[in-house]
């Protein structure tokens, strides 16, 4: 299927000129997004996904998008994507200067673009390490923002070593995270995945994987882990995975190109979430 567009009020086709070439977020990057998986139609979390497309403008100065016009935006595009997988929600500073200033408040029009499209899902991940880091300490951690270049250069370079996902140190030399998913480390049993403050995204998935896992019985918790986990991962003493809105909890079979065996407990999880996303279109 292709990709269906809406934008300023109505669906769009794909040949239509829509965001300015002054867009804030086309010049500076000064936007925020959110990502959903769709089933059947219909856009999985989405008030959750809203939520946090609120605190990420909110994060950045923007002003709060419009709940009511983002959801009508969402069952326009995806009653015309009867097939989609996911949706993306774009949300920019709109029309603005050239450098990073922005325009007085009254005169900041954002810009709001909501499209559907297709997704394709696997059951396990294959990661690669990478040399470069999150910053805990930057003003834009832990918002979503489409300032990311730095993931596309990351999951290029985990392309190029045959794996889908890089994963992130941050500045101090904990786990962080992947360039679009969150990371659980399995040990002993028990899942563990960084906590807020090591800069990585507050990922939907992750949080329902958290609430989900443990009402399942599973041992789920926040730990800050030191980046060498990873070896212990290769030495097959602990185990990987990753969770983000299309991968859903995805154990890793592939560490720097070596295979690794996926936890049990990680594996549990994904079924746990599997059937409970199943059961709950918007927990
Ligand atoms: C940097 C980053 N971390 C984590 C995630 C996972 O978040 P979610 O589960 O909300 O998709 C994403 C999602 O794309 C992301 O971009």
């Amino acid at each position: 299927m292709s990709v269906v567009i809406w934008a300023e009020g109505r669906l769009r086709t794909a040949d239509e000129r829509i965001v300015t070439a002054v867009d804030h977020g086309l010049t500076v990057g000064d936007g925020v997004f959110e990502t959903c998986a769709v089933y059947g139609g219909r856009a999985f979390a989405l008030s959750r996904h809203l939520r946090r497309l609120a605190r990420s403008a909110a994060g950045l100065g923007l002003p709060a998008p419009d709940d009511d016009e983002v959801r009508a935006a969402t069952a326009a595009v995806l009653g015309a994507a009867p097939d989609a997988g996911r949706l993306r929600i774009t949300y920019t500073g709109g029309p603005g200067p050239l450098g990073s200033h922005r325009l007085p408040d009254a005169d900041q029009r954002p810009t709001i673009v909501v499209l559907a499209g297709p997704a394709t899902r696997a059951e396990a991940s294959r990661a690669v390490r990478v040399p470069w880091v999150r910053n805990e300490r930057s003003p834009v951690a832990g918002l979503k923002t489409t300032s990311y270049a730095e993931n596309v250069v990351a999951l290029a370079e985990a392309y190029r070593r045959g794996a889908d996902e890089a994963i992130l140190a941050n500045t101090v030399g904990e786990l962080c995270e992947g360039t679009g998913s969150n990371v659980l480390v399995e040990r002993d049993g028990a899942l563990l995945t960084p906590p807020l403050a090591s800069g990585c995204l507050a990922g939907i998935t992750r949080e329902l994987a958290l609430e989900w896992g443990r009402e399942a019985g599973l041992t789920v918790r926040e730990e800050s882990m030191p980046y060498e986990v990873l070896d212990d991962v290769l030495a097959g003493v602990a185990h990987l995975a990753l969770s983000g809105s299309i991968r859903n909890v995805s154990p890793v079979v592939a560490l720097d190109g070596v295979d690794v065996k996926a936890g049990e407990a990680s594996r549990e999880l994904q079924r746990v979430f599997q059937q409970r996303a199943a059961d709950e279109i918007d927990p």
